[in-house]
């Protein structure tokens, strides 16, 4: 996973922007996932003006929406079908015949659900994957559950998503409790995926994907087994300083064990990878005899989960 940071919500959607343009440019009849949501407001106003300057053409691009309320009119001020076409369709050159969003007028659900996945299946599947995150680690509308569902179906939402979405309605009992979603597998199966995190709501699912442990608890966590996920998100400065005191942290924690194994080592630094799935010592050996630190890096590595690098450096 290649994660980036960013000092705003601007620059960061400037980039998302920049990189569906380049996956465009690449393949200019591409099928494109696309989720709904605040999150990709400031990526939507940048495409639509790379578009109006003819920076990028939507002409013969195929698009699938992750999800919709079910069941839902289209013409509700709250579908997601509406918030597509006002915040993105209904100002670029796309086909509009190429749009697809699973239809929550549908009579049956589960029909549609099993239609919708067939559909991207015919299309060759998903190039390009662009997620939101949801706080508790949703993506689409696959919710923290025991399981998760590989197909498009039908999902119950959980009330912690119906709370972060009454914003939207006039009260909580008018949210709907079901929606139609892409599963964890149609997500999955995307050449490349896209995933823009902005919000302090969403800091410890983020942090929880960043420590590549997987679970059905934080859907998002699947993301780690993906080849090709770029992760842009403007919750940098707050991480960076919480990188920094586990840092502080594991110094210490290191320094105890030296001292328990009465090794004749003298610890200087410690750094996180930036993915968090390593942590490296660095450390002078004064009497520069054979260091056997075997037993150390085990017990380091039982107590922070993750890979131990430990390397000699000079004084
Ligand atoms: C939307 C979707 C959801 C959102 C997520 C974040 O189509 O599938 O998973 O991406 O709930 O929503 P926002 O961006 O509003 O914070």
């Amino acid at each position: 996973m290649k994660v980036e940071y960013f000092e705003s919500y601007d620059v960061m959607s400037k980039r998302a922007a920049e990189i569906i343009a380049g996956e465009l440019n690449k393949k200019s009849d591409m099928v494109l996932g696309l989720p709904t949501g605040s999150t990709p407001l400031g990526l939507y106003a940048n495409l639509i003006e790379m578009n109006k300057c003819g920076e990028v053409d939507f002409s013969k691009v195929t698009t699938f929406n992750l999800d919709e309320y079910y069941p839902f009119k289209r013409d509700d001020k709250n579908s997601y079908y509406k918030f597509m076409f006002d915040n993105f369709f209904g100002k670029i050159n796309i086909d509009k015949d190429r749009v697809n969003i699973p239809n929550g007028e549908a009579d049956d659900g589960d029909v549609e659900a099993a239609e919708y996945e067939k559909k991207l299946e015919d299309c060759g599947g998903l190039d390009l994957m662009v997620l939101g995150l949801g706080a508790n680690g949703h993506i689409g509308f696959n919710e923290p559950e025991k399981f998760l569902i590989a197909d498009t179906h039908i999902a119950e939402l959980t009330e912690n998503t119906r709370e972060q979405n009454k914003r939207f309605f006039d009260s909580i009992d008018e949210v709907p409790k079901k929606a139609l979603t892409m599963g964890m597998g149609s997500i999955l199966k995307a050449k490349k995926i896209l995933i823009i995190i902005t919000g302090e709501a969403k800091k410890e699912a983020f942090k929880q994907i960043l420590e590549g442990k997987i679970t059905t608890e934080n859907p998002a966590t699947f993301l780690n087994l993906h080849r090709d996920v770029i992760l842009l998100t403007d919750l940098k400065f707050n991480l960076k300083y919480e990188m920094k005191e586990k840092e502080r942290e594991a110094f210490e924690i290191c320094n105890f064990k030296i001292e328990k194994l009465n090794l004749d080592m003298r610890l200087t630094d410690v750094k996180f990878a930036p993915d968090n799935s390593k942590i490296t010592f660095y450390y002078i050996n004064p009497s520069n005899k054979m260091l056997d630190w075997g037993t150390l890096v085990g017990e380091l590595r039982a107590i922070f989960g993750k890979q131990i690098e430990v390397i000699q450096v000079k004084e």
